[in-house]
């Protein structure tokens, strides 16, 4: 359909005057106008309930309700039509109301047909392009919906890819992000986030330990303990993650969250040794999230916990590492939500002895 065949041809005339209607009709179908007609403002208001029209001429002084209660009318329930007003020469003060209300213009009587058909043409194309305008608004901005969709996911896909780099690096953290992400999510879920909050908790999740690019692989992979130097290079992954997605990722809360992932309620934790409320609220989320698949995931230097055994460790963990009511809800609500892989290797004997009375058990565990 081409731009004019967009917006009818077509105009409402109303006039109490049969005279001057006939005339102004016989004038605008003459023109090619498809036309409707009312001789008051109720019945104008009828008629284009019935069938607008995009023009709308009308007379001033009508019985009953007059033009300017029509024209107010007109713009408050057809705001796009154009609006042109026929007075006497005395109705000026009112015909100025009307512009001020809306109208596009007015004419004096009597009326000089040529005028009237120049002005029904002008108003009709200036409809056209005012309709013109708004369809390239939509197109365009459909378009930018459109690109922005790509844009962002070219972005996610190069996230996924930063993500699998780094846990390609080492197998036993193959799919610890995505299984973090979704621990995460049914703790937001459980705790009641909002849908802003869960979208940049989930986007943290997944990222949480990019940072992991710029720990070595004899120490990412070394399968016995680290040492305490080699620990304080672990210790710098949540910020070099935050130093890596600064430039692409605008959100100050998900890049606190990534920074802050391995705090501690009671303030021993790393990177700032934040406690309490002042470790940012995803951050303690996702921390639950992120040691309980440390927890029930085998690595390098030890094997997985039985599920029963990292619950144990997540109670003990209330209150000096997690947020407690965080705990509560991840056990009530999330825990039978999840099915960890049933032959997840327990840990050793051994392993648990050593634990014993040690409170830096859970977080040595999880430095991963
Ligand atoms: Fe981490």
């Amino acid at each position: 359909m081409s731009t004019k065949d967009s917006v009818a041809k077509a105009v409402t005339i109303v006039d109490d005057e049969p005279l001057v209607l006939d005339m102004l009709i016989r004038a605008a179908r003459s023109w090619e106008y498809e036309v409707e007609t009312a001789s008051t403002a109720e019945g104008a208001l009828l008629s284009l309930e019935r069938r607008s029209t995009p023009i709308v001429v009308t007379d001033l002084n009508m019985p009953g309700q007059g033009g300017v209660w029509l024209v107010r009318q007109i713009r408050r329930r057809w705001p796009l039509a154009a609006i042109i007003i026929i007075t006497a020469g005395q109705d000026t003060d009112a015909a100025v109301e009307c512009l001020n209300a809306g109208a596009y213009r007015y004419f004096l009587k009597p009326i000089k047909l040529d005028e009237f058909r120049h002005a029904l043409d002008i108003t009709l194309r200036t409809c056209q392009l005012q309709d013109e305008h708004d369809r390239y608004h939509e197109r365009l901005e459909r378009t930018v919906r459109r690109q922005t969709r790509k844009i962002r996911r070219t972005f996610l896909s190069g996230i996924d890819s930063l993500v699998r780099t780094v846990e390609a690096r080492d197998h036993y953290t193959s799919g610890h992000s995505m299984r973090v992400r979704r621990y995460s999510l049914l703790l937001a879920d459980a705790l009641n986030l909002d849908e802003g909050l869960r979208k940049q908790l989930g986007l943290a999740a997944k990222l949480h330990d990019i940072g992991k690019v710029g720990v070595p692989d004899v120490i990412l992979n070394k399968p016995g303990a680290l040492t305490e130097e080699e620990f304080d290079v672990v210790k710098q992954h949540p910020v070099i993650g935050e130093r890596i997605l600064a430039p692409i990722i605008r959100n100050p809360n998900i890049l606190a969250t990534i920074r802050s992932h391995h705090e501690r309620l009671d303030g021993r934790g790393y990177p700032d040794g934040l406690s309490a409320d002042r470790i940012p609220l995803l951050a303690r989320v996702l921390s639950v999230a992120d040691c309980f698949d440390a927890l029930t995931s085998a690595r390098a230097y030890r094997s997985a916990l039985a599920v029963d055994q990292s619950i144990r460790l997540l109670e003990e963990g209330a209150g000096k590492q997690f947020q407690p009511e965080f705990i509560r809800e991840f056990l009530e609500h999330v825990l039978p939500a999840i099915r960890i892989r049933p032959d997840a290797d327990r840990l050793s004997e051994n392993d648990l002895a050593a634990s014993a009375g040690n409170s830096s058990f859970v977080s040595s565990l999880s430095t991963d």
